[in-house]
């Protein structure tokens, strides 16, 4: 818990609004063990809450509805009464704006509130802070207002929001995983049914570290939305030869291998990824309840493998970061983690090994893109919660 920085935004909240917040929110954001691009695909996946989050301060208005965001010191006014629609380049506001456009359409009686933000999520490094502010936003007006949604119901209209304001068609994995976290718990998620089992991520010897490669690629939301369609493809290429099948969720190897020469090369390679990170999801899951992290730590590998060659959501930085891994035996496995054109990488790591291997990369991804990486250190969390003040 971040009381520094709450306080802070409750002082802001009382200099700026001259009253005391009423409700006060911390929403996390998410690291995804495995099981990347399968979301929107009905597929399964494997991510936790850390220790790393958004906090927002909340209070009803008489007048008009206020939000301000610290990290960029700027605000914004609005009424929930007005039509509301993407700001162009808006930035944070369109996850806030996004998610009240979202309650009001559901007709729920929202009034004009106040709203002071701010959080220790690296962004852009693909650890979900939009996700998280989203649910922020959510949580804090389902509080303030009583507008008695359930958790899930909030993580669909956070999804929804992102969909129509931020224009990224993503799956359910971040806004579910910010919401339904659980302390030392990752948790496989069927992206389907929304079944969730969790498993304790407390390990003796190693550690997940993540290191962000300070690439934050502008290709990212576009080329997102261009994955989903290859895969919708897929899909629809199957259906045209007989098979009843939804999504991908529904194919398997032996269906997709035995049409291959009726696809588009590309295509079947995006859909062939997304068949065997699916069954990775599974797989990695039983090694590491098991403790076998070798065996765990190869199942990474090859999920970035699959992410380089056959989704092609890596780039060079990220590849040599892997790389350099590959031949420590202190480094158990390692992939990208997130949405993919940058951001993070997660190291499965021994724990007296991480200070070297944090150096030494560093050192080799200075002498060869001449700027640094960032490790950071999470812990596993609970989900969204409300603070008590
Ligand atoms: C982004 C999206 C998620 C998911 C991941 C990739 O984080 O928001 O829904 O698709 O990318 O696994």
């Amino acid at each position: 818990m971040n009381h520094l920085l709450l306080d802070q935004l409750n002082q802001i909240h009382k200099q700026k609004l001259n009253l005391p917040g009423n409700v006060q929110v911390k929403s996390p954001g998410r690291i995804n063990l495995i099981g990347e691009h399968t979301d929107y695909n009905d597929g399964f996946v494997m991510p936790a809450a850390i220790d790393k989050s958004i906090y927002a301060v909340f209070s009803k208005s008489h007048t008009n509805s206020y939000i301000y965001a610290l990290d960029a010191e700027a605000d914004h006014t609005f009424s929930v009464k007005d039509t509301l629609v993407p700001i162009t380049d808006g930035g944070w506001k369109n996850y806030v704006l996004g998610v009240v456009a979202q309650l009001k359409d559901k007709g729920l009686p929202l009034g004009e509130f106040s709203m002071i933000f701010g959080g220790d999520i690296p962004i852009g490094a693909g650890l979900s802070s939009s996700a998280a502010l989203e649910n922020a936003v959510c949580h804090g007006l389902n509080e303030l207002f009583g507008l008695g949604l359930t958790p899930k119901e909030m993580i669909v209209l956070s999804q929804k929001a992102e969909h129509e304001f931020a224009g990224v068609r993503c799956g359910i994995m971040d806004q579910f995983a910010s919401m339904m976290g659980k302390k030392d718990h990752a948790f496989v998620l069927d992206c389907r049914s929304l079944d969730h089992t969790y498993f304790p991520v407390l390990l003796d010897t190693h550690e997940f570290v993540l290191y962000n490669s300070n690439v934050h690629h502008s290709l990212a939301s576009s080329e997102y939305n261009v994955r989903r369609e290859q895969c919708e493809q897929g899909v629809a290429r199957l259906q045209s030869q007989g098979f009843a099948i939804q999504t991908l969720r529904d194919v398997s190897q032996d269906m997709l291998e035995s049409h291959k020469n009726s696809f588009d090369p590309l295509i079947f390679k995006r859909c062939l990824y997304i068949v065997e990170e699916n069954r990775r999801v599974n797989q990695f899951a039983q090694t590491m309840a098991a403790n076998n992290l070798n065996e765990a730590g190869d199942i990474l590998y090859q999920g970035h493998q699959g992410m380089k060659t056959a989704y092609e959501i890596t780039c060079p930085e990220i590849d040599f970061m892997i790389d350099f891994t590959r031949e420590l035996p202190q480094v158990a496995g390692a992939r990208m983690t997130g949405g993919g054109f940058g951001g993070c990488t997660l190291n499965l790591v021994k724990k007296d090994y991480i200070d070297t291997l944090t150096a030494d990369l560093n050192q080799a991804y200075q002498e060869k893109f001449g700027k640094n990486i960032t490790p950071i250190r999470v812990t596993l969390d609970n989900g969204v919660e409300t603070i008590a003040s």
